[in-house]
């Protein structure tokens, strides 16, 4: 049987912004269009889950307005139970405001309102989802304390912990490492957390090395159209990515985090887990938009099946 999966993060409004090329500082540019998507990277995460059919809950806060309750009913559209998700009177909610440019390239900007109000005793009300659940998923859009007493909690209670460590933190608190079954930055989130400058596959694998050393027990690193560096103890792999043209890459992160915690949940192995979140990421950045961008289930399967058939 599947197991469960429990999603705790950031639930945002995109207000997407499609330019030819991004403003330099001081500039004005005319842009192309504007749109409204539902966003957040908790979300986006729950979102793809539930849409590749895995058993997701997510916790996190909206505001009382009309933007947090279309938030909750798109959420709610992909299969996650959106019933413990906090309106929280007098705060806004959440809201990105996204640069895409014609490369499919995005600058976010993140006001985080209601999810600031995601906090310790939020979760402690909800206790009975870490018990209930058997994979508990991070990202680092609400408050810190929070994600590291969530941390904590799952990893005293022996479920798989998932940390998506992104906006990236400079570091940790140094209990928290160990208690981490899969760290998924992308290379900009791995340099700034191992205290690296310059963008290089040595810098990389050296900074995923001294995540394990540090405890982590497995590193994901999402290098976007090169694919995902996997480093443990143990061994060192790169599955390359699926060759697209990109349209808007916003999300594509996400829609592989929800979709790698999905495969784990449905019992594939890391390796398979991993190459069924590229491809759902590869599917994610030829669309626009965050949850607009993320495939469902059989598409996925259609394409998986595609790949097999022609020997791939
Ligand atoms: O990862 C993409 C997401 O980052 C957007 O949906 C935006 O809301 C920000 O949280």
């Amino acid at each position: 049987m599947d197991k469960r999966i429990l999603i705790i993060g950031s639930l945002n409004m995109d207000i997407v912004i499609e330019m030819k090329r991004m403003p330099l500082i001081g500039e004005t540019v005319l842009g192309k269009n504007l749109t409204y998507v539902p966003g957040g990277k908790g979300a986006n995460q729950a979102y793809a889950a539930g849409k590749l059919r895995g058993k997701v809950t997510m916790l996190g806060c909206v505001g009382d307005d009309s933007l947090g309750q279309k938030l909750k009913e798109n959420l709610a559209k992909s299969g996650t139970d959106v019933s413990y998700i906090k309106n929280i009177e007098g705060k806004p909610t959440g809201t990105a405001v996204i640069y895409v440019n014609d490369d499919g390239d995005n600058s976010i900007v993140v006001i985080s309102g209601a999810n600031e109000a995601c906090d310790v005793e939020y979760l402690k009300q909800n206790e009975t989802l870490f018990a209930e659940n058997d994979y508990v998923m991070f990202q680092m859009e609400i408050p810190y304390e929070t994600i590291f007493y969530g941390i904590r909690k799952a990893s005293e209670l022996g479920k798989t912990v998932i940390l998506n460590p992104a906006p990236a933190p400079d570091s940790l608190p140094e209990d928290i490492w160990e208690k981490i079954d899969y760290l998924t930055p992308n290379e900009t989130e791995l340099l700034k957390l191992t205290g690296q400058q310059e963008m290089t596959m040595h810098n990389i694998r050296n900074g995923a090395r001294w995540l394990i050393d540090k405890g982590v027990k497995n590193v994901l690193v999402t290098l976007g159209d090169k694919g995902v560096l996997f480093v443990n103890d143990t061994e060192e792999k790169l599955f390359p990515a699926r060759k697209v043209t990109a349209v808007d890459t916003t999300a594509a992160g996400d829609c592989f985090n929800g979709a790698f915690i999905t495969g784990l949940a449905e019992e594939m192995s890391f390796e398979e887990a991993i190459m069924f979140a590229n491809l759902a990421s590869s599917l994610a950045v030829t669309r626009k938009g965050a949850q607009s961008s993320i495939p469902g289930r059989e598409e996925l399967d259609e394409l998986s099946n595609m790949k097999i058939n022609a020997g791939l």
